[in-house]
C-alpha cells in the first residue's frame, strides 16, 4: 500500500446516482469528496461564457488549466461567481461531454483532481476515476443502472425542482452521453476490470451506500488481519 491517503473511485455514466452515493459515503468516512463531473462542466460553463467554441482543444485545455474554482462546502465558485445550480443544466452536461472527449483538456484537470487526495482520505465520482486518475484507489466500483431507470430518476428529480421535461427526450439525451462516453478514445467510460458492479436499477440509495461502507470496511478489517 502507498503512504498516500485512501481513495474510494466510483465510476458510472450520468444518472446513476453515483454523485449522491459519493457525498454520503464520503460524509460517513469523513472523507474528502471530488465531484469530476462539475470540473468538465465548469470548463464548458466557463467556455460558453467567453464564446469558446466546444471544439477548439487547445483554448479550451487553456482554459482549463486557468480555471479560478473554489469549492466552498457545497458551492461552486468560478470567479467570484456562485455557479453550483449554473453548472447543473442539461446544456452544461452536454458540453462537459464535448469537452470531456478531449486529450488536451483531460490532461489539463489531471493534477487539479489528484490534489483532492488528502488525509483521512478522498471519496472521487466520475467516468475515469478508477482507471486513470486514481489507479491505485483503495477501492472501486462501477455505479449504474439501466438507462430507463436513470431517466425516470432524472425525470422525478426534475420534476420536484418545478421542471416540466419528457421522458422519451431525457432517455435519448442520456443514451447520446452514454455513447460519446463510452466511445470517446481518450479516458472512454468503462468499468476497470479490478472495479465492482454496483446496479442500482432496483436498489435505494440508501442501500448503495451501505453497500460501498461495507466493501470498504471488509477491505479495512483484511488489512488489519495477520
Ligand atoms: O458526472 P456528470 O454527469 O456531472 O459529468 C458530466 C460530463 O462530464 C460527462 O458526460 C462526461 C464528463 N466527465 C468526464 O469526461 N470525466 C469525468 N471524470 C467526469 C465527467
Amino acid at each position: 500500500m502507498s503512504g498516500l491517503p485512501p481513495v474510494i473511485a466510483i465510476d458510472g455514466p450520468s444518472g446513476s446516482g453515483k454523485g449522491t452515493v459519493a457525498q454520503a459515503v464520503a460524509e460517513v468516512l469523513h472523507f474528502h469528496y471530488l465531484d469530476s463531473g462539475a470540473l468538465y462542466r465548469l470548463v464548458a460553463l466557463a467556455a460558453d461564457r467567453r464564446g469558446i467554441p466546444l471544439n477548439e482543444e487547445n483554448r479550451l485545455a487553456e482554459l482549463a488549466s486557468s480555471l479560478d474554482v473554489k469549492f466552498v462546502s457545497s458551492d461552486i465558485i468560478l470567479s467570484k461567481e456562485k455557479v453550483t445550480d449554473d453548472i447543473r443544466s442539461e446544456a452544461c452536461g452536454r458540453g462537459a461531454s464535448l469537452v470531456g472527449a478531449l486529450a488536451l483538456v483531460r490532461q489539463a484537470l489531471l493534477r487539479r483532481q489528484q490534489e483532492f487526495r488528502q488525509a483521512p482520505g478522498l471519496v472521487a465520482d466520475g467516468r475515469d476515476m478508477a482507471t486513470v486518475v486514481f489507479p491505485d484507489a483503495r477501492l472501486k466500483i462501477y455505479l449504474t443502472a439501466t438507462a430507463k431507470a436513470r431517466a425516470e430518476r432524472r425525470h422525478k428529480q426534475l420534476k420536484q425542482k418545478g421542471i416540466t421535461a419528457k421522458i422519451t427526450v431525457l432517455l435519448q439525451d442520456l443514451q447520446d452521453r452514454d455513447a460519446r462516453d463510452e466511445s470517446r478514445s481518450v479516458a472512454p467510460l468503462k468499468q476497470s476490470p479490478d472495479a465492482r458492479l454496483l446496479d442500482t436499477t432496483a436498489m435505494s440509495i440508501a442501500d448503495a451506500v451501505k453497500q460501498v461502507l461495507e466493501w470498504y470496511r471488509g477491505l479495512e478489517i483484511g488489512d488489519a488481519r495477520p
